[in-house]
């Protein structure tokens, strides 16, 4: 997951392969709350792992669920142990991050758990959340009897909720809740009152037009899995039967996240054309979510789905998009999307029906008509619509797009960076910035991304960064690959390799011929490992040999040969892949990646190498002279400086970077004040 300020993006320009959904924020938060309040333990299967669903989980722990993570053969499972209806814990602050899914539901159950059995709860959260309304639902509480302390803003978190023990509620006239802000106000009255149903029916009235209806199934769908059959009258009369007790199923397994198969669905309508459809799993035809009716809606505006059970497979079929014009209020939160694919349409698009965007995690309304138009769009807004025109050729912008601590800005936006297959007549990147709000219900989105998106390679960004032996180019290279997120070539790892597998084999290092060979097939594979980055050849670890001492000298001998030079270069271009790649070695900005965006030479004074060797060697515990070291380190600085092919030399386009007296950050600051300015943005 990417923890860095901003994220760049290629121009990309096709996608294929599989997708694996997590977990439905709506089911998994609403899950982790029925099985809290149940008789019994439930074993949750493929819970979301992000934001929203770690508030909830704190909330219920300091509640006193037992909660117990198991790894089974099958994944994840989360065992709850729920509290039969009974506080355990009659007092708690409880945060629950920007999470609408957590704040509802909770703030409801509590007031009714504090008001009959006592209990003094506050529930707070970000900024944002105490910007989100919640009046509605405290203007239905109290009339019942909860007792609910605004603490900032009436309408609006930080609330407390109290009460004494013995506590009697008024519940027996219909308890009304207005229904055209937000369902989440009635699903929290739904998952709440029956717990408070022992001795009459509960009867829930809306009042308003209900809004976000599919969401309101869902709810249904999961009390009736945990033992409790809400009665329904059209939309507007919901009756809880007396006696209701949520009775764990035993297992629960949430099924992925139908608005994240938003984006992948999106994206095959896009950028899938040609080969094979884009394959999403997790979720399909059986979803019991709404946003699952996105499919329909992108299929209007030409996509090709095909969908069976837990999964959906999506190509492009008209081309360009038909723009359209829709009511998308049965499917708020993915209707999102279809605002960008609005940028591939042949016309405007128009979504009405949206007021509840200006009330989510911001006013996405306002958010995605900014973001929109940075990209070349023409955006027309009202209180509860948006107009999409899309960008012409000419008109497409590289941009920073603002992310509003908004995942589904975040993912939403990344689908401008395919416009080379809008004709942009200058493919642009795009930059996403505070990337890691995606952790809100997708924390690998752009890993999920990157894994089916292409790239033509002239537009995946490369920084080059070479120089000798013990110039601190690797360690360069590593924080920077970082600091961009982007990948990383450690090109001398290649030849270190290669002369530890002629070992292996018994090559000698002199069989210019039987080298080549084996740097053809090698078979190296790069990973993470507790500590650091970490190298397997042929399924071996190797992360130790490779940097011995040993190895680089052989490194150096082996890549003086032009046939084993040549045999690593089709390995080192695959390294190019988007986000980006940064490159060490010797020859990366000379002749692997003559056109690399930004070439760096770094250089340090042998005495200082030698230090920095001789230090290195201690900590491992080996035991080296610094003046024999400056001695190899000369004699390799030579070797590689003369050879024939490829030979160590500043690129003519190179900086040059001497940081023989620098501090590493410092170094990683000078780069990437550099690529900063080689950046559109
Ligand atoms: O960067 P390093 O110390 O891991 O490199 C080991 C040897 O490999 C070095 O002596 C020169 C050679 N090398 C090369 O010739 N070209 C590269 N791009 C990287 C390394």
């Amino acid at each position: 997951m990417y923890d860095i300020p901003f994220l760049d993006l290629p121009p990309l320009n096709g996608a294929s392969g599989t997708v694996r959904l997590p977990g439905s924020k709506s089911i998994s938060n609403r899950v982790l709350l029925l099985a809290g309040l149940a008789t019994g333990t439930t074993a949750v299967h493929d819970l979301l792992d992000s934001d929203d669903t770690h508030v909830m989980l704190d909330a219920l722990a300091a509640l006193g669920c037992r909660l117990h993570h198991e790894d089974s053969a099958h994944g994840r499972v989360l065992h709850v142990t729920g509290l039969g209806g009974q506080l355990v814990v009659h007092e708690a602050d409880l945060f629950l991050g920007n999470a609408g899914t957590a704040m509802r539901p909770l703030a409801a159950a509590l007031a009714v758990l504090a008001a009959t059995q006592g209990g003094n709860f506050k529930l707070h959260g970000v900024p944002r959340m105490h910007e989100r309304p919640i009046g509605d639902l405290v203007d239905a509480l109290r009339p019942l009897g909860c007792h609910v302390d605004d603490l900032g803003q009436p309408g609006y978190p930080p609330l407390r909720l109290r009460g004494e023990a013995g506590g009697r509620l008024a519940s027996a006239r219909p308890i009304r809740v207005r229904g055209d802000v937000s369902s989440q106000f009635l699903t929290a009255l739904l998952l709440a009152l029956p717990l408070v149903s022992a001795e009459r029916d509960i009867v829930i009235e809306v009042d308003g037009e209900l809004i976000s209806k599919p969401y309101i199934d869902i709810t249904l769908n999961l009390l009736a899995r945990f033992g409790i059959a809400v009665q329904r009258d059209g939309w507007q009369r919901f009756t809880i039967p007396q006696g209701s007790a949520y009775r764990s199923p035993g297992a629960m397994h949430v099924e992925g996240d139908a608005s994240s198969a938003s984006y992948f669905i999106a994206l095959g309508a896009v950028a899938a054309h040609g080969g094979a459809p884009l394959r999403i799993e997790g979720v399909g035809n059986d979803s019991i979510q709404g946003d699952i009716r996105f499919v329909d809606a992108a299929v209007a505006m030409g996509a090709q789905v095909k969908r069976g059970p837990g999964w959906l497979e999506a190509h492009r079929g008209r081309w360009p998009l038909a723009g359209i014009t829709m009511d998308c209020n049965h499917i708020p939160d993915a209707a999102m999307t279809l605002a960008v694919m609005a940028l591939y349409a042949d016309g405007p698009t128009r979504l009405t029906g949206i007021a509840s965007w200006r009330v989510k995690e911001t006013d996405r309304i306002a958010a995605m008509a900014a973001e929109l138009r940075k990209v070349g769009a023409t955006v027309v807004e009202g209180a509860d619509f948006i107009e999409v025109t899309p960008p012409g050729p000419d008109a497409w912008r590289p941009a920073a797009i603002h992310t509003y601590e908004d995942h589904r800005m975040a993912m939403c936006l990344s689908l401008a960076a395919f416009n080379p297959l809008a004709g942009a007549t200058l493919p642009c990147p795009v930059r996403i910035l505070d990337p890691r709000c995606v952790g809100k219900t997708f924390p690998d989105y752009f890993e999920a991304l990157f894994g089916v998106a292409t790239a033509d390679a002239q537009h995946v960004p490369v920084i080059t960064i070479d120089g000798p032996t013990a110039s601190g180019k690797g360690t360069l290279a590593a924080a920077v690959a970082d600091a961009l997120g982007y990948h990383l070539l450690d090109s001398g790892a290649l030849y270190r390799a290669t002369g530890l597998a002629s070992q292996w084999d018994g090559v000698s290092p002199d069989d210019e011929t039987g080298l080549a060979r084996l740097a053809g097939l090698l078979d190296l594979r790069f990973g993470h490992g507790p500590n650091g980055s970490r190298a397997w050849l042929r399924g071996r670890e190797v992360s130790d040999e490779l940097r011995a001492e040993a190895a680089g000298l052989l490194a150096s001998r082996v890549s003086a040969l032009p046939a084993v030079r040549s045999a690593l270069q089709s390995l080192q271009l695959a390294f190019r892949r988007a986000p980006g790649l940064v490159a060490d070695g010797r020859d990366m900005g000379t002749v692997i990646f003559p056109q690399a965006t930004l070439k760096v030479y770094l250089t340090a004074s042998a005495a200082t190498r030698a230090e920095r060797r001789h230090k290195q060697l201690i900590s491992k515990g080996i035991s080296a002279s610094i003046a024999d070291l400056r001695v190899d380190l000369e004699a390799r600085d030579a070797r590689d400086k003369n050879r024939s092919v490829a030979p160590l030399k500043p690129a003519e386009d190179a900086l040059l970077l001497d940081n023989s007296t620098s501090s590493i950050e410092g170094s990683v600051q000078q780069v990437l004040s550099w690529w900063q300015q080689r950046r559109p943005f």
